[in-house]
């Protein structure tokens, strides 16, 4: 097993293991995804990348984080999404959305604008999540028990719409410190009903979500998580890997196929704590202990790194950020840098034989 075997879940087939990880753009309007998200996501598909998972995607115009965010909670977006399904699909590579909703990490602006609180002239909104709490001198309010139902049906719809735009594969987005992870960890919960105390109740929402998705996507279509394995925060209220292993078994229980092991979401993340691969142990603890597929994510840069993880077993796929934001075409050059032949787009065929001698 290699970073260029093939991968299967379900009906899905990967030709190798090379993920582009999901970056918000903050370049949409409306929630439409653009010529830049095609252009974004389109060229890591012509760099060879097995799958392509979009940015978070908000499942409702509350969902969102700033007004640049992207959507799919109506059919203008679901249109825009096809053209850029479309695009993945004819370089021979598979797409996911992430579906997402920021709750009280919502109505911000945008980062060039120092992703400071809207205010209701800009189109802000009141955020919402489960716990009245008040962060970074925001106030959240709770979340009824009718508005979660309301939330679990935003996460259905999107996904049909998704299924509709002829995405392969759906992620959810239950980390970093939005509305699925302020639910779980106790950090952020306080919630005195079915949704708050114990862990088997902060994780309910979440789990009721993917029966929800599940029961609207084909049989054949994966379902994958990402979670924040640990929130870094170091106390009794701290979420940990033990806990992100009993999530994962539950969340296998109930129909996912994969878990992406990230972290962190409500504090800065210490200096010490990141380093090359920093979340892969929690990666190869799910996977050992869960048996379910899972994501290495965080600081993996290079081809014999990203190797090795897959050889020892230690992760299924390989999910790279920021690398292929300073190159699009990781998995090209990592095929190179292994010695393995893969495809290269037929359009570029002539160059890149030069390019290999
Ligand atoms: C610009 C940018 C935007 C990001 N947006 C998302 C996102 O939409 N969803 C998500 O799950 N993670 C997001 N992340 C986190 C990355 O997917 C990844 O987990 C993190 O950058 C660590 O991986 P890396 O070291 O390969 O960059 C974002 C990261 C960056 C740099």
């Amino acid at each position: 097993m290699d970073l260029f075997s093939p991968f299967n879940l379900r009906n899905l087939t990967l030709k190798n293991r090379v993920v582009l990880s999901p970056m918000q753009q903050y370049s949409a309007k409306n929630g439409i995804p653009g010529n830049w998200h095609l252009v974004h996501l389109g060229s890591r598909a012509v760099g060879g990348a097995g799958l392509i998972i979009t940015e978070c995607t908000a499942v409702a115009p509350k969902g969102l984080a700033t007004l640049s965010d992207v959507g799919i909670w109506n059919e203008e977006q679901k249109n825009s999404w096809k053209t850029i399904v479309d695009f993945v699909h004819e370089q021979d590579a598979k797409i996911a959305i992430q579906l997402w909703h920021s709750g009280g990490k919502g109505s911000l602006k945008h980062p060039n604008e120092g992703m400071k609180p809207l205010t209701p002239e800009e189109g802000g909104w009141t955020v919402k999540s489960c716990s009245a709490i008040e962060m970074n001198g925001v106030a959240w309010q709770a979340f009824t028990l009718e508005e979660i139902s309301e939330l679990k049906r935003d996460f259905a719809n999107a996904a049909i719409r998704a299924v509709e735009a002829g995405f392969d594969a759906i992620e959810i987005h239950a980390g970093h410190g939005y509305l699925f992870h302020q639910f779980y960890s106790a950090v952020i919960n306080k919630r005195q009903d079915e949704y708050g105390g114990s862990l088997e109740n902060r994780i309910r929402f979440l789990v009721e979500t993917v029966n929800e998705i599940r029961s609207v996507i084909p049989e054949g279509m994966p379902l994958l998580v990402r979670i924040s394995a640990v929130d870094y925060i170091d106390t009794t209220e701290g979420w940990t890997l033990e806990d992100s292993i009993t999530l994962s078994k539950t969340l296998k229980e109930n129909g996912v196929d994969f878990v992406t092991a990230s972290g962190g979401g409500f504090t800065n993340v210490s200096k010490d704590k990141v380093f090359p691969g920093y979340q892969v142990p929690f990666a190869a603890a799910i996977k050992e202990q869960v048996n379910i597929a899972t994501g290495a994510v965080g600081m993996i840069t290079r081809a014999d790194q990203a190797n090795e993880i897959v050889a020892s077993g230690k992760a299924d796929l390989i999910i790279i950020a920021r690398e292929h934001l300073r190159d699009p075409y990781f998995a090209l050059h990592s095929a190179k840098a292994l010695g393995v032949d893969i495809e290269v787009p037929w359009q570029y065929k002539r160059a890149f034989l030069v390019y290999i001698n």
